[in-house]
C-alpha cells in the first residue's frame, strides 16, 4: 500500500501538482457542463464530517464524489458518538476502515492533524480556524479560468487575518505572487505563517495601500464561524476595513474581486461591489465543485498519490 496523502493545508501539495490539478479541474468542468461521463472513482465512498454549517463545502464534495461513481456520506457530530465524547483518534481509525477518504471542517487545526494521523486514507481539510485549502485553490482556478496563471500578480487581502487569509499566503508563497494585506491592529494574520511565506506576504496599515494596482482584490468575513460572541468589537475594528467602489478604483482597472461567501453586504463588502461586473464570487462558488473534484481523484484515485 503506497503511504496516504491527505491535504490538511496547501503547502501539503507542490507546485507542479497545483497546476495539474488546475488542468485537470478545467477538464473537469467542461465534462459536466457538456455530459460527458467522467465516472472516475465508481465505488469510492467519502465521509463528510461537519462539526461546523456549510453550504458550499458540503454540496461540492457531495454532488463531486457522486459525479465522480462514488458516495458520500454526511456525518454531523451530534449523531456520531464523537460527540459523546469517543475519542477523535478513535473515531479516526473506525471511520478510515470503512470509507476510502475523509472531508473534515473542524475548529482547532490540532483536531484535524490528529484525525489525519489516525487515519488510514486521505483526509481533506474542508476549514479549519487556521486555514481553507480547497477554497483557495478554488480561487487560484477561478483566477486561472479567467486570466492565466497567478504567478508575479498582486492580490490584496482586505480585513480579518483569518483562516482564508492564511491559505492565501500559503498559496503565495507556493505559486510565486504576492498578497498583500491590510489587517486591523489585533486581527493580522498568525506571525509563524507570514514568517514562513518570506517576501510572498506583506503587511500593509492602509486597505488603499493593498488594493492600489492589485490585480486581484478579496475579502471575507468580519467574525469567522466560532467567533460570533466577539462580534460587536470586531464590527468596531473593521469599519475602515470595507471593500466598496472607491477601494476597487485603486486596484488596476481589469482586477477581479472574490469572497468565498458567505458574505454580509454592507460590512466586509458593498452589494455594489458584491454584485458588481469585477466580482466573480458565483463562478467561484461553482468551481468548488469542479476543483474539489480533481482533488479526489487525485487523493483517492489508485494512481501513485491515492490509496492505492
Ligand atoms: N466558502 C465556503 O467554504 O462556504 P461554506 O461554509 O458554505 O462551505
Ligand atoms: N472565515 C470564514 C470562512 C467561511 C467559509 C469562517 O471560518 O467562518
Amino acid at each position: 500500500m503506497t503511504r496516504v496523502r491527505h491535504l490538511l493545508r496547501l503547502g501539503d501539495l507542490g507546485r507542479e501538482e497545483v497546476e495539474a490539478l488546475l488542468e485537470r479541474t478545467f477538464a473537469l468542468k467542461g465534462y459536466q457542463r457538456t455530459d460527458v461521463p467522467h465516472a472516475s472513482l465508481p465505488g469510492r465512498i467519502l465521509g463528510l464530517l461537519f462539526e461546523k454549517p456549510s453550504t458550499r463545502t458540503r454540496v461540492s464534495f457531495e454532488a463531486g464524489i457522486y459525479q465522480l461513481g462514488g458516495h458520500g456520506m454526511y456525518l454531523a457530530p451530534d449523531q456520531l458518538q464523537l460527540g459523546r465524547g469517543e475519542p477523535i483518534a478513535d473515531t479516526a481509525k473506525v471511520l478510515s476502515r470503512m470509507v476510502d477518504g475523509l472531508m473534515v471542517r473542524t475548529f482547532g487545526h490540532d483536531r484535524i492533524e490528529e484525525l489525519a494521523c489516525h487515519s488510514h486514507v486521505p483526509v481533506i481539510n474542508g476549514l479549519t480556524d487556521r486555514c481553507h485549502p480547497c477554497q483557495v485553490l478554488t480561487d487560484i482556478f477561478t483566477w486561472y479560468e479567467r486570466r492565466g496563471p497567478i504567478a508575479g500578480r498582486t492580490v490584496a487581502w482586505i480585513g480579518d487575518g483569518n483562516n482564508m487569509a492564511h491559505s492565501w499566503i500559503a498559496a503565495a508563497a507556493l505559486l510565486g505572487f504576492e498578497v498583500r494585506l491590510a489587517c486591523p491592529k489585533g486581527f493580522e494574520p498568525d506571525s509563524p505563517i507570514l514568517a514562513e511565506a518570506g517576501d510572498a506576504a506583506r503587511l500593509v496599515g492602509d486597505p488603499r495601500e493593498a488594493a492600489a494596482g492589485a490585480d486581484l482584490v478579496t475579502t471575507d468575513v468580519w467574525a469567522s464561524m466560532g467567533q460570533e460572541a466577539d462580534r460587536e468589537a470586531r464590527d468596531g475594528a473593521f469599519q475602515a476595513y470595507r471593500v466598496d467602489a472607491e477601494l476597487m478604483a485603486l486596484a488596476r482597472g481589469d482586477a477581479l474581486f472574490m469572497h468565498c461567501l458567505p458574505a454580509h453586504r454592507g460590512e466586509e463588502v458593498t452589494a455594489e461591489v458584491l454584485d458588481g461586473p469585477q466580482s466573480v464570487v458565483w463562478e467561484e462558488a461553482e468551481n468548488r465543485l469542479h476543483t474539489q473534484k480533481a482533488l479526489l481523484e487525485m487523493l483517492l484515485g489508485s494512481g501513485e498519490a491515492g490509496r492505492g
